[in-house]
């Protein structure tokens, strides 16, 4: 299948490249790299030893957009390109509105020119909000609480409106818990701009020595130890329900979202613990004040995804913590170019 992959060269984007050419899929990569660094397409070229198209352009150049689905014409689109820090969010929310939202329009407006038909989505489990009850499960109401998840949110609505105004048309929505880990050959992984927002690579840092210690944010809440709880998923899990989804939406129209998670939680000191086993070295942290807009517990119910896209994750904590160790300690510098703008 011929499929467009926006932000392909971001963190999830790059895994998910390795399961798409491994199934023969024609690509195309298209990225800005506002956040990404180009270097790491070459690195999935090197694994898979095969080859796609990429090209530099923004989901909100009309123009560029135009062109690229002209000449590729793609059957299905894996939208990944947007922002994705919440705290970033909240300070420039007119920035998230316009890459994240703005850019889905163009993006679906250029596929609508082609006949482009099939679209999975990086969405995110910020859009359910404050738990009513867990484990969430995707009829649980969406109510975000900041800027970032609200696009989502809000890109998910479009979506809706798009994939029933045709009967042709099909949209799939992963919803992702937290991400976490590296391909196990350690050459490709997280390589976040600035100071991590995401628990792993923050403490990669701390191991490496980049960072003097972890900020444990909340040692007060309702948890096991008090710290607060996430349903950690293997980046390669990730990439493999992907591919899940891109076949589901070639056999089914219409709109549905997903849970991509485990249905497992751990607390932000199991993960320094099973990190420091991975490593063989001490991570040291000390626990603050809870940051706001912060909840206890965020864990999937993954049964949909595992009964309609047969899809499951396989992968443990100690596999992310083993693979995005891997990564760091060979990558001291990440992909060691700063992202171009
Ligand atoms: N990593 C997470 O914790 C997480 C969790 C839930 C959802 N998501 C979503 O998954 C997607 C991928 O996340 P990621 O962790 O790989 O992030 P990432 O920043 O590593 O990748 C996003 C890619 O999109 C590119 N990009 C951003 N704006 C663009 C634009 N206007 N035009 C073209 N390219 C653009 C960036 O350069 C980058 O390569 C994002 O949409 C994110 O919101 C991520």
């Amino acid at each position: 299948m011929r499929i467009l992959v926006t932000g392909g060269a971001g963190y999830i984007g790059s895994h998910t490249l390795l399961e798409l050419l491994g199934e023969q899929h024609d690509i195309c990569v298209l990225d800005n790299y506002s956040n990404s660094s180009p270097e790491a397409l070459s690195r999935v070229r090197l694994l898979t030893n095969a080859d796609f198209l990429d090209v530099k352009a923004d989901i909100r150049d009309d123009n560029a957009l135009m062109n690229i689905f002209q000449d590729f014409q793609p059957e299905a689109v894996i939208h990944f390109a947007g922002l994705k820090a919440v705290g970033e969010s909240g300070k420039v929310p007119l920035t998230y509105y316009e890459n994240n939202i703005r850019g889905s329009l163009s993006l679906l407006k250029a596929m609508e020119t082609v006949g482009c038909r099939r679209i999975v989505f990086s969405s995110s489990a910020t859009v359910y909000g404050e738990p009513q009850y867990l484990p969430y499960d995707e009829a649980h109401p969406c109510a975000p609480t900041n800027p970032y998840g609200r696009t989502k949110y809000f890109v998910e609505e479009i979506l809706k409106d798009w994939a029933t105004s045709s009967f042709k048309n099909s949209a799939v929505l992963l919803r992702y818990f937290n991400p976490a880990g590296a391909h196990s050959s350690g050459s490709i992984g997280e390589d976040p701009n600035g100071i991590p927002n995401n628990l792993m690579p923050f403490i990669s840092q701390v191991a490496v020595g980049k960072r003097d210690q972890l900020n444990v944010f909340g040692g007060d809440y309702d948890t096991r130890d008090g710290t607060g709880l996430r349903d950690y998923i293997h980046v390669s899990d990730l990439a493999s329900a992907h591919m899940a989804a891109v076949n589901y939406s070639a056999a089914h129209t219409g709109v549905e979202a997903f849970n991509i998670g485990t249905g497992k939680g751990a607390t932000v000191l199991e993960v320094v613990k099973a990190f420091e086993e991975a490593s063989a070295l001490r991570i040291p942290y000390v626990i603050s004040p809870r940051r706001s807009g912060d909840i206890a517990a965020s864990v999937a119910d993954p049964k949909k995804a595992q009964e309609l896209l047969g899809w499951k994750a396989k992968l443990t904590l100690n596999n992310m913590c083993q693979s995005a160790w891997k990564w760091q300690s060979q990558n001291l510098e990440g992909y060691g170019n700063p992202p171009e703008n």
